[in-house]
């Protein structure tokens, strides 16, 4: 779907869904896949652009990625190649950010650049560290933003105090620490997503945790076999809507619920909602359970501090569901959703302000007031998906048409959007 929308369906959800894969595993399978000795296999993996960008990429430095009955399989070339052309990584900054890790170590140079959006987010955060090891990189605007030029070399191994949780950041560095010389060490203010983690280890790579601190020394990784749960950060905008819609009650089943994304569940809780978990499993080094999630008359509740981290892409879609809590929920220490696809709490804030939401935004978060009837409103969808699904289910609550000037974006992480919501608010039928 490209272009405009005005989306005007119905609440409640009901239904049992599944949702596509996750995207953060989705990226990590083919571009370890590419690092790693032997083939690896990935089911469940999302098919969307941002992946197909990373997909690209790995192309360009030499692996084979090919699709046989569900299965991706990606084979690694002998050594990796320098790209022969400039790399574009689309919309998708963890596409971006995790092969500057990789390339800074990597003979030749690269380029990689991105979407109006991607061209707007900082690299300094990957720039920095990566120098810190030995590494040649130059970004445009004084390093601050891409494109972003690496020229590969010899890295020694580093440690790494990081000012900002960022799962970007820290796999970049612990990627360029498995072709430096020594141990490379990251230690976070907060944890953030381990996906890396968890799928090095299953790679073979002796990885160190402990407590914030991440350790690797140099390592191969061995091909092996992921299997992709679904996305929380896509079943969120059905679980917020459910939560919020008098009557839902919507289970995802496979999510992936992995404890460094799972603070969604925690803020529905606390809120009030009814959320259960069934068939708890670990497959591949990544747990996943049936959730399900029961409308229920919300209230307020304080998000900030470690918390962020484990629901930061789900932020947006929590701000429309607030609005229907009763009292004040406040929303602190979520800087970094300014240098997202968007600026999220600029656009959030205009776009649920003009559909009637009483709210006030501060420059680490918001404060929202409930609950309000939304509006129908006009919304500009700035190259981020996130935003565009959120306001399609700020609509199910205003019950009045929301506009969306282009609905391109979504394609990016979960290309079955509308689908799946038509089918939960019945519209299919
Ligand atoms: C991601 C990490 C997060 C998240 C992004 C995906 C990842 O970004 O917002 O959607 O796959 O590592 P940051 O590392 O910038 O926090």
């Amino acid at each position: 779907m490209t272009g405009p929308l005005t989306c005007h369906r119905r609440g409640p959800l009901r239904g049992a869904i599944t949702v596509p894969g996750d995207k953060s595993i989705s990226h990590r399978s083919i571009l370890f896949g590419t690092l790693a000795t032997g083939e690896t296999r990935v089911t469940g993996i999302l098919d969307a652009e941002d992946v197909h960008s990373t997909r690209r990429a790995c192309a360009a430095l030499g692996a084979s990625i090919r699709e046989e009955g569900g299965e991706v399989i990606v084979t690694p070339p002998e050594t990796l190649k320098e790209p022969g052309d400039v790399i574009d990584c689309g919309n998708s900054g963890t596409s971006l950010r995790l092969l500057a890790g990789v390339l800074a170590g990597v003979p030749g140079l690269s380029v990689l650049t991105g979407d109006a959006s991607l061209r707007r987010r900082p690299v300094r955060r990957v720039v920095d560290p990566l120098r810190v090891m030995g590494a040649d990189l130059t970004a445009r605007d004084g390093d601050r933003v891409p494109p972003l030029v690496i020229r590969g070399r010899a890295l020694r191994g580093a440690r790494h105090d990081l000012k900002v949780a960022s799962a970007q950041v820290k796999s970049a560095i612990l990627l360029a620490g498995l072709r430096a010389e020594g141990e490379t060490v990251v230690v976070e203010p907060e944890r953030s997503r381990d996906h890396t983690e968890r799928m090095l280890r299953g790679m073979g790579v002796p990885v160190r945790v402990d407590g914030l601190t991440v350790s690797v020394t140099p390592s191969r990784l061995r091909g092996t076999r992921v299997d992709v749960p679904g996305d929380i950060s896509s079943a969120a905008f059905f679980l917020c809507g459910a939560a919020a819609l008098p009557g839902s009650e919507v289970t995802v089943r496979g999510l992936g619920t992995n404890p460094t994304r799972t603070g969604l569940l925690d803020v529905l809780r606390a809120m009030g909602a009814s959320v259960t978990l069934a068939g708890e499993r670990e497959v591949a080094g990544e747990p996943r359970a049936d959730v399900t999630v029961k409308a229920a008359d919300l209230v307020a509740t304080e998000i900030r501090g470690d918390i962020i981290p484990r629901l930061i892409d789900e932020l947006p879609v929590i701000m429309v569901m607030a609005t229907q809590a009763r009292g004040r929920t406040v929303i602190r220490d979520a800087r970094e959703l300014r240098v997202k696809e968007s600026d999220r709490l600029a656009a959030m804030g205009e776009t649920l302000a003009a559909a009637g939401a009483r709210i006030e935004l501060f420059e680490d978060g918001c404060a929202i007031e409930g609950p309000v009837r939304l509006s129908g409103v006009a919304v500009r969808t700035r190259l981020d998906h996130r935003i565009a699904m959120s306001m399609a289910i700020a609509q199910l609550l205003a019950g009045a048409p929301v506009h969306l000037d282009d609905v391109a974006c979504v394609a990016t992480s979960f290309p079955s959007f509308f689908r799946l919501l038509d089918g939960l608010t019945g519209a299919d039928r």
